[in-house]
């Protein structure tokens, strides 16, 4: 009876051993699943945190492209407004290039008169004092110009290039059609010029030498005008336009090849007349970078003084002078506006803060030449055969 006693004991703790077995398993297994369920709900409750948050990003996505399609209208506005301002912003470059590019008329005048090439140095010792006299106050004038007031485009007459001019005294008309010739058209006023088709009606005029280039100059019944034959100096004759005689002609030491504005190579030095005296501007060759300013007797035609005016002749078109102050017009290769942005004055009176920068009003063509009659405060142009006359407003200049 006793083994059975033990076997029964042994096999309930068996019992025994193997329920807690299998309660631990169980346990196990429950936390398990727990702990799987747990991760679901957590996976779940992130997807659903993702849709969620993907339907808000959708609607944002769509109100933003609403937005952007708000502001495409405004911002359409907005170009407008910019290509207006970009006419402004080219001005205000330009007017920094300016500012920031060493100015002629903020430098002392360079006086390269003394050069023994102009004949002057036998003279130089006894007349030193003289010299002087003329350095401290070449042109008397007070003026500068201050802006272009208005253009009237006159009529097409004449090739594409070629030079017009009235005789402040005279009022009677020249007219210089092409970039060289001998002959030339005189009409007795402007009107008769502008009433006339092309150029009849004129008196013709033949002149003894053929001129060269657009710079000729008229003033008081004179012709100045530039004559230079392939590889010869360059000589400044003067014309009686009354008796029809050459009464002077002078040489003037420059290479054959040099031209005073880049975009007009056909004008080898350029003439200017006035109450103050002869002008011409020139380069003394094709290396130099500048444009030199002589002024001349205009009985003589004598040179009493030059300048480096320190404006470059790179994209240079015209110049002119008013008042001791030579003007120098750009341009650009690609037509663009023609603008003053070079500005000298004899005197050192025109600072650079005075010195204006000036646009010409828009138009597609460029100037040949622009010819400035201080009588009328006119500037004659020739621009693609049609003439023109810019009228200029004139202020003081500020003396210092
Ligand atoms: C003016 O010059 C152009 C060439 O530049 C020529 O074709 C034209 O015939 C000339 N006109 C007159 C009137 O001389």
């Amino acid at each position: 009876m006793k083994p059975v006693l033990v076997l029964l004991v042994s096999t309930a703790w068996t019992l025994t051993a193997a329920q807690y077995y299998y309660q631990g398993l169980m346990d196990y297994l429950e936390n398990r699943l727990l702990a799987i369920e747990d991760r679901m709900q957590f996976w779940h409750d992130q997807s659903h945190r993702y849709h969620t948050e993907l339907q808000d990003f959708k609607k944002l996505t769509a109100e933003t492209a609403d937005g952007l399609r708000n502001e495409y209208g405004s911002m359409f506005k907005d170009l407008e407004g910019a290509a207006v301002r970009v006419d402004r912003v080219e001005r205000e470059m330009d007017y920094v290039e300016i500012q920031t590019s060493p100015r002629a008329c903020a430098n002392k005048a360079d006086k390269v008169v003394e050069q023994g090439v102009w004949g002057l140095e036998e003279s130089r010792g006894e007349e030193e004092d003289d010299w002087e006299e003329l350095h401290s106050r070449v042109s008397d004038c007070v003026e500068i110009i201050s802006g272009i007031r208005s253009v009237k485009i006159l009529k097409r007459a004449g090739g594409p290039k070629g030079m017009w001019s009235r005789d402040p005294r005279s009022s009677r008309v020249y007219v210089f059609n092409g970039t060289s010739g001998d002959v030339i058209y005189q009409f007795n006023s402007v009107q008769d010029f502008s009433r006339s088709p092309g150029v009849a009606g004129s008196t013709q005029i033949r002149l003894p030498f053929a001129w060269s280039g657009a710079g000729s100059a008229v003033y008081d019944g004179y012709l100045y005008y530039v004559q230079q034959e392939a590889d010869t100096d360059l000589q400044v004759v003067k014309y009686d336009l009354m008796s029809g005689v050459v009464t002077d002609i002078a040489m003037f030491p420059v290479d054959s090849r040099a031209c005073v504005y880049s975009l007009n190579p056909e004008t080898v030095a350029d003439l200017a007349a006035d109450d103050e005296g002869l002008w011409l501007l020139f380069a003394t060759s094709d290396s130099e970078p500048n444009i030199n300013l002589a002024k001349m007797d205009p009985a003589t035609l004598d040179i009493e003084q030059i300048w480096d005016t320190r404006c470059p002749r790179e994209n240079a078109e015209a110049a002119f002078v008013v008042c001791g102050t030579v003007y120098v017009v750009y341009n650009t290769r690609l037509v663009s506006r023609s603008r003053i942005q070079c500005v000298f004055d004899v005197n050192d009176i025109v600072i650079s803060e005075e010195a204006p920068l000036l646009y010409f009003p828009r138009r597609y063509g460029a100037h040949a030449s622009l010819k400035y009659n201080p009588e009328e405060k006119q500037l004659y142009g020739w621009d693609d055969g049609y003439q023109i006359i810019y009228r200029v407003t004139m202020k003081r200049k500020l003396l210092v």
